[in-house]
C-alpha cells in the first residue's frame, strides 16, 4: 500500500489497524495470542504501518501482543498509537503509564500518545503538561486526545505550551456521522487529524440499504464501502484479526468513489 496519507505529519498507510479485543477485553486472554500476532504482521506485510492500541486493552496485554508483532520489523517504519486511561491523568500517573506502555510495546518511544477519555476530575493543564514532558523526553513523538468534544479540545489546546495536539480519535462511521457537523470542521481548521474508531461499525453494515446499494453499484462489499466513506474525511483504524478480512479492507482504498455518489450517501 502506498504511504499516501499523513498522520501528525508522518507519511502513513491509508488506514491503520485497531487492536481492541486482541488478547482480551477488560482482562487478558492469552488463548489466541499467536493468531493476533500473525494478523498484525499480515497487515504490516501488506503495507499497513499504523497500529492503534491502549494501556486499557486487555489490561496491557494487547500492547504486549503489538510489541511482539512489531519486534520483527524496523521500528522506524511503524507508527504506534497508544492511549493513557482516564484514571491515570495526573502528572505522575501519566508518566508512569507511558513508561509501562512503552515497555510492554518493547519500544523506546510511542509515535502518538493519546488521552483515551477526558476526565473532568483532573485539571487538563496538569495532564497536558505531563504529555509535553513525554515529548520533551522523547518517549512520545506526538500527543493527542480521544473522545474529546470541540469544547474539551479547545481547553486542551489552550493548555499546551510547547507541543501541538495533532489528533483527536473519535467514533466516526456511516451510522454515527455526528463528528461531521462540528468536530471535523474544527479539526480541519486547526490542522488536527481526526482518527475514526469503529469505522466499519464492527462489520454490521447490511442494515444500511443505501450503503449496500452503492456497494453493489461499485462491485464492492458494504464493509469496503463503509471504510471508503470514512476515509473521505478521517483516518480510519478498523480492527481485524482475520487475514481475509484484512484483504477486504485493503481493497477498499482503491474504490474510485465519485463525488456525486459520496454526496448521495451523505444525504
Ligand atoms: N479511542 C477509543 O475510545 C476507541 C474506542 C473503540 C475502538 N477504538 C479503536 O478503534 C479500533 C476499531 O474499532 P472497533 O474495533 O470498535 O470496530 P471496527 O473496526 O468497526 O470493527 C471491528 C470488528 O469488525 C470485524 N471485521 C473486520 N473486518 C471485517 C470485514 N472485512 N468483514 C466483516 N467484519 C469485519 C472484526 O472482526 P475480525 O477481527 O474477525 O475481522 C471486528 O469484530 C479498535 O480496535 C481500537 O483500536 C478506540
Amino acid at each position: 500500500m502506498d504511504m499516501k496519507d499523513t498522520l501528525c505529519g508522518r507519511k502513513v498507510s491509508s488506514f491503520g489497524l485497531g487492536t481492541w479485543k486482541m488478547g482480551g477485553g477488560q482482562s487478558p486472554d492469552f488463548s489466541h495470542d499467536l493468531d493476533h500476532i500473525k494478523a498484525i504482521r499480515y497487515a504490516i506485510d501488506h503495507g499497513i504501518n499504523v497500529i492503534d492500541t491502549a494501556e486499557m486493552y486487555a489490561a496491557g496485554h494487547t500492547e504486549e501482543i503489538v510489541g511482539k508483532a512489531i519486534s520483527a520489523y524496523d521500528r522506524k517504519n511503524i507508527f504506534v498509537i497508544s492511549k493513557v486511561w482516564n484514571d491515570h491523568l495526573t502528572h505522575d500517573a501519566l508518566l508512569d503509564s507511558a513508561r509501562k506502555s512503552a515497555s510492554r510495546l518493547g519500544t523506546d518511544y510511542i509515535d502518538l500518545y493519546l488521552i483515551h477519555w477526558p476526565n473532568p476530575g483532573v485539571p487538563i493543564k496538569e495532564t497536558i503538561s505531563a504529555m509535553e514532558e513525554l515529548v520533551a523526553s522523547g518517549l512520545a513523538k506526538n500527543i493527542g486526545v480521544s473522545n474529546f468534544s470541540v469544547a474539551q479540545l479547545k481547553e486542551a489546546i489552550d493548555a499546551t505550551k510547547s507541543t501541538k495536539i495533532c489528533a483527536n480519535q473519535v467514533e466516526y462511521n456511516f451510522s454515527n456521522r455526528a463528528p461531521e457537523h462540528e468536530l471535523i470542521p474544527f479539526c480541519e481548521e486547526n490542522g488536527i487529524d481526526v482518527i475514526a474508531y469503529t469505522p466499519i461499525m464492527k462489520g454490521r453494515t447490511l442494515i444500511y440499504q443505501n450503503l449496500v446499494a452503492l456497494a453493489e453499484k461499485y462491485g464492492v462489499t458494504p464493509v469496503q464501502m463503509s471504510l471508503r466513506y470514512v476515509m473521505e474525511k478521517a483516518y480510519p483504524i478498523p480492527k481485524s484479526s482475520n487475514p481475509l478480512h484484512i484483504d477486504e479492507l485493503l481493497a477498499a482504498t482503491d474504490i474510485p468513489l465519485k463525488a456525486k455518489d459520496y454526496s448521495a450517501l451523505r444525504a
